[in-house]
């Protein structure tokens, strides 16, 4: 193992970009990161403006080397992770976005996806896909585009635009517009590549109405993409590693054996069982979808995806004001016994797996006059917990057996009374390990391994150590009837209201 390069990670997030700095040990050496505007242009609507994420990704990029006192020329490789299924849509020659990059949050195509549902496609789409259809995925949002804003279509079928998710868009800019390309990883969740076969799907194409011309690439995990314009950074590095966020993190977990399972604690949270070679069908409304193809070789995993994980505690800081930081849920999660009844269900933009339910919504209940806010704060904890407890489910009755043991990672998995209550509702140990930015830093292993900075993924699994370990503790009968309160609130929030 080489100690003497280091790798720059990129991790373009839903509300935030960071990059950071590995040495050849994995040790993260310098990290920068901003946090970016959040467009809410109509109800259900989630918009990000692409100039946005392309500034922070080269400021951070640029700050991260500077802080870290590293040249560009030390760098091995940069590796790219980033929000899955968002799509952006931009001009060939100018490498102008023709509207702001529609959100994986978004709401807008239920009604389309409801008629896709309806025309009986859902059966050839999941078979292809291993996806159910939902408006979570890029397909139903790069079609709006084409539909939607004047003259998009034609310029799309002149072969005048380039489609990609955020990955490809950073690549497209970073190699100045040089490369067109996407990871297998990030294809399997645009619901227009085949997972079988790896190839884009003529068959889903057709279904969703997007023209060939605008599609990139479908790469490994890790190789040499192309190499940054030299105007960046002064020199320029290759681009080495590519992976959505929740693939990054299952690599930057070591989860390389089959039935290894991580959970990731960000906007969302998502739950990733590895199954190997095998492409698991699911028959309890999880996705299948690819872990990461290294080398030719495709790994898959079972998925299920929580739309609002910390995007509940950011709605109590920003949307509510009932807390100034994030940080402090945790000392009020504590300051009570319980939550005093209080359930939480963060349907903020409907509710992901196993539900799938576009038109769900949030919903506070279970409150008496001696609720709180530190009530609210912890119901707000707990129902991500509960959420990932009916994934770990589903999970389990897909053929994953019951959970030995989960890693997590993300903002959240900081909070030792979280990781707690996720153990107890589990019954299952969660193991932390001391980086808990496993995006990043599966991102690098990805860039490390095509530049000669580790081996295989068994090297790479060296470096990972589980620094704390929590038990379930929690008496059977009181978590009984928590989840039973936990399953009523959710029937609750699935009643439709005008
Ligand atoms: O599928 C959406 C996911 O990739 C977003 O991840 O880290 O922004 O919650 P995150």
């Amino acid at each position: 193992m080489s100690t003497k390069k280091y790798i720059l990670a990129i991790d373009q997030g839903t509300t935030s970009t960071r990059s950071i700095v590995y040495d050849g040990n994995a040790e993260a050496i310098a990290t920068e990161r901003n946090e970016f505007e959040q467009h809410y242009p109509d109800r259900g609507w989630v918009e990000h403006n692409a100039e946005d994420i392309w500034r922070d990704a080269v400021t951070t990029a640029k700050d991260t080397l500077e802080k870290a006192k590293v040249g560009a020329g030390d760098i091995t490789g940069i590796g790219i992770t980033n929000q899955r299924e968002t799509v952006v849509l931009w001009d060939r020659e100018t490498g102008e976005p023709v509207y702001n990059a529609i959100v994986w949050q978004d709401r807008r195509t239920a009604r389309f996806c409801d008629k896709l549902r309806a025309d009986g496609t859902e059966g050839t789409i999941q078979s292809k896909t291993g996806l159910l259809i939902d408006p979570y995925f890029s397909a139903s949002k790069l079609r709006w585009i084409l539909d939607e804003v004047s003259g998009v279509r034609a310029r799309a079928e002149a072969g005048k635009l380039a489609f990609g998710t955020i990955d490809s868009f950073l690549l497209w800019r970073l190699t100045g517009g040089k490369v067109h390309a996407t990871d297998a990883t990030n294809a399997s969740r645009t619901q227009l590549m085949n997972i079988h076969t790896g190839e884009w799907d003529d068959e889903l194409l057709k279904i969703f109405g997007i023209p060939r011309s605008v599609l990139p690439e479908i790469k490994s995990n890790s190789e040499i993409y192309g190499e940054t314009d030299p105007k960046l950074f002064g020199k320029s590095i290759p681009i080495a590693g590519m992976a959505g966020d929740q693939q990054a993190a299952l690599v930057g977990q070591a989860c390389f054996e089959k039935g290894n399972v991580k959970s990731t604690y960000g906007t969302g949270c998502f739950m990733l069982f590895n199954t190997g070679e095998e492409a698991v069908k699911s028959e309890n409304r999880m996705l299948t979808t690819i872990a990461y193809r290294l080398g030719g070789k495709t790994t898959y995993a079972l998925e299920g995806a929580i739309f609002v994980a910390g995007a509940a505690i950011k709605w109590l800081r920003d949307g509510v004001g009932l807390i100034a930081r994030a940080s402090e849920t945790d000392s009020m999660a504590t300051r009570v016994p319980d939550s005093h009844g209080v359930y939480m269900v963060p349907g903020f933009v409907g509710l992901g797996a196993p539900h799938w339910d576009p038109d769900a919504r949030g919903l506070i209940c279970g409150l008496t006059l001696g609720s709180g806010a530190a009530h609210i704060a912890r119901a707000a904890l707990e129902s991500v917990a509960y959420q990932t407890l009916d994934l770990a489910k589903a999970i389990s009755q897909d053929g994953g057996g019951k959970t030995t043991g989960v890693r997590v990672d993300g903002g959240m998995a900081a909070n030792d009374w979280f990781c707690q209550f996720l153990a107890d509702m589990l019954e299952a140990p969660v193991s932390r390990p001391a980086d808990l930015e496993s995006t990043a830093r599966g991102a690098a292993f990805l860039a490390g391994l095509a530049t000669g900075v580790w081996s295989d993924t068994a090297d790479i699994a060296k470096s990972w150590t589980e620094a704390s370990r929590f038990e379930p503790k929690m008496d059977p009968a009181l978590r009984k009837t928590l989840v039973a309160g936990w399953e009523e609130a959710l029937a609750r929030a699935k009643l439709k209201v005008a």
